[in-house]
């Protein structure tokens, strides 16, 4: 696992943003794996401002989806990838993907998200972000190492951070559709941002706390390639 420091999250996204565009450029990159949240922020920002028309190309899956919020809502992760990563990066709409979380079937949905990545590939280069919980996607404490899309329970410690989003805490979904800590592992290269002296804990645990359930972060250690690129106040807990 390689750790990367910076300065800040600009110096970040202009460095995440290099790494991507470079693959775009050696064929390396066709499908790219998005996060939502606040983390990955500077990285869709500094794609936007190089203005890169080859992007048109890729395709995109998203991490994770709500249960139970319309695709409507600004909040539901349909509406957050659009807003922030389809439209910033001038997508193919039609070739980014995000799970399912309002299908009336949601086993099925899940199995089917499975088989689009399958079906487009794999996902070459996955952007992560880290919950103060050490979740990556929605994979919360004691998920399986081995796990595929599927649904899980919010823990109340994610719905609080994540209220921050909505008007009301009660309004954050209890649940969520997504890709599992084995489906992440399967892509081919990951790099995981984090930023602020909050997140310093959770790179510790993944980085270099043992390899635990308890911190699904810490999975990525077992990634052939995997980068970490941190500001100074998120690597601070590392020894
Ligand atoms: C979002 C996701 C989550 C976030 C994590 C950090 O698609 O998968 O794992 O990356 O909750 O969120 P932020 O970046 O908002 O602190």
């Amino acid at each position: 696992m390689q750790v990367i420091i910076l300065k800040n999250a600009e110096e970040i996204g202009d460095y995440v943003a290099g790494v991507i565009l470079a693959g775009v450029d050696d064929g390396s990159l066709k499908v790219l794996g998005v996060a939502t949240g606040s983390s990955p922020l500077p990285v869709y920002e500094a794609l936007e401002r190089r203005r890169t028309p080859e992007l048109s190309s890729i395709s995109a899956f998203a991490l994770d989806e709500y249960v139970g919020l319309p695709y409507s809502h600004a909040e539901s992760y349909h509406a957050v990838i659009d807003r922030e990563v389809t439209k910033r990066l001038r997508l193919d709409p039609a070739r980014v993907h995000v799970p399912d979380g309002a299908s009336d079937d949601l086993p099925q949905a899940c199995l089917d998200y499975e088989e689009a990545i399958r079906q487009a590939g794999g996902v070459d280069l996955q952007i992560l972000g880290i919950g103060g919980s050490g979740h990556i996607g929605f994979n919360e404490p004691t998920s399986s190492f081995a796990s595929r899309t599927r649904i899980k329970t919010l823990t109340p410690e994610t719905r609080a951070d994540n209220a921050r989003f909505f008007d009301t805490p009660d309004q954050v979904p209890l649940h969520c559709m997504t890709q599992g800590l084995g489906t992440i592992l399967a892509a081919r290269r990951v790099v995981l941002v984090a930023q602020g002296r909050q997140k310093a804990a959770a790179v510790a645990a993944a980085v270099e706390g043992p390899l635990t359930a308890m911190c699904p972060g810490s999975a990525l250690q077992l990634h052939p390639d995997a980068t970490i690129v941190v500001d100074e106040q998120a690597a601070a807990d590392l020894r």
